[in-house]
């Protein structure tokens, strides 16, 4: 055999340079390895999809998958679903997949993100991917909505105003008044109200699609219908902003599987209740039980807290994983040392978290009285 001659000469790979800015950005890898135990770090569904949901894959045929998805019909029942236009609606890979094909739509060189912080980690970084410049308004210290630093921080440059309703991972929210004002306060910017964890709040302003110009919606399916592994969300807007962002996405981002399973999700209300129900339950419980343990934590509409752990924040996550219980270690984020999130599952399960994090304090109670 003749050893292969090379089609080009060797190519210094030093020269082969990205885009300034994705010189300039790290890899994001969120701790996805080794979770095969109570799953209480992602703010994920902590249990199950809906068993007609896996009805629905199981019939899928191989034939099924020989051909590219088609997103229109499903994009279709869900804007019905939602009370909107077909034009209205986007299906999209995750809402991850919408925040990036939004920037990607609008933010140009020299227009400016508007961020309340702490919030959702991905919308710096596919703005941070764009030529646009990214503006943080922290939060105060009780993490509520910023919302007069929020409006003193809008210019003629802002683009884009991203606001997680509830946010993550403080589980605060906007009120419709101040979303309402944002949106009027910055009419030459869209804002997007991530409603992520609509479901755990019950308040929304997605009935404003189309009335207020500005207005995109994002919602996710990956949370209270137990979907995260398929990737689903949405964006709801108006028809002359979505066209835009249409001509941005793949036509084929929403596998068929995903688009399968969303149709029985969507026709199973009673499953998607139920799960919100327990949950709900769960969350006062939680929450009473960290009182009574005297851990500090914040108002919550969401399917997860922030507790304040303190300096012990590294050793409790990893005492919380002895223990077969995931959580989130939070101090990374801005105004957030020493704060862990801790997601909200059933009832059983937030009682052997109880349990874990009363060990825990119990045995920090030893150290210090040792
Ligand atoms: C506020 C918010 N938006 C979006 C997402 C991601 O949604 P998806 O799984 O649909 O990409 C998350 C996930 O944690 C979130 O917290």
């Amino acid at each position: 055999m003749t050893p292969m001659t090379p089609l080009t000469p060797m190519t210094d790979l030093n020269c082969i340079q990205p885009r300034r800015r994705v010189l300039q950005m790290p890899e994001y890898h969120p701790p996805l390895g080794n979770r095969d135990s109570l799953r209480l770090d992602f703010n994920e569904n902590t249990l199950a999809c809906s068993p007609a949901v896996l009805a629905a894959i199981q019939s899928i045929t191989a034939a099924d998958l020989t051909r590219y998805p088609e997103r229109g019909p499903v994009e279709a029942l869900a804007a019905q679903h939602l009370g909107l236009a077909s034009e209205q609606v986007i299906l999209t890979n995750g809402v991850d997949e919408a925040i990036h094909i939004l920037c990607q739509a609008f933010l140009d060189t020299g227009d400016e993100l508007l961020l309340p912080v702490p919030t959702y980690t991905m919308y710096e970084i596919y703005a941070a991917q764009t030529d646009a410049t990214i503006i943080r308004v922290q939060a105060p210290a009780d993490f509520r909505f910023p919302f007069e630093s929020l409006v003193a921080a809008i210019t003629p440059r802002t683009k884009l105003i991203a606001i997680a309703n509830p946010n993550s991972p403080t589980g605060s929210v906007a009120t419709r008044q101040q979303l309402l004002a944002v949106a009027a306060a910055a009419p030459h910017a869209i804002l997007l109200v991530d409603e992520a964890y609509f479901h755990f709040y019950g308040q929304t302003v997605i009935d404003l699609v189309g009335q207020v110009p500005n207005l995109i919606v994002a919602r996710t399916f990956s949370k209270a219908y137990g979907l995260a592994s398929l990737r689903l969300g949405l964006l709801a807007g108006p028809e002359p902003l979505l066209r835009f962002v249409r001509r941005v996405l793949s036509p084929y981002s929403v596998n068929h599987v995903a688009l399968v399973a969303l149709t029985a999700a969507l026709q199973d209300e009673t499953y998607l209740h139920w799960y919100v129900e327990e949950v709900l339950q769960a969350r006062a419980l939680f929450l009473h039980a960290l009182t009574r343990l005297g851990l500090q934590y914040w108002p919550t509409e969401a399917n997860f807290v922030l507790v304040n752990i303190g300096a012990a924040h590294k050793e409790f996550a990893n005492a919380m994983r002895a223990e077969g219980i995931l959580v989130r270690d939070r101090s990374a984020d801005p105004g957030c040392e020493g704060l862990v999130r801790i997601t909200i599952g059933t009832p059983e399960q937030m009682q052997r978290a109880v349990a874990a994090i009363e060990n825990f304090v119990l045995n920090q109670l030893k150290v210090f009285s040792s």
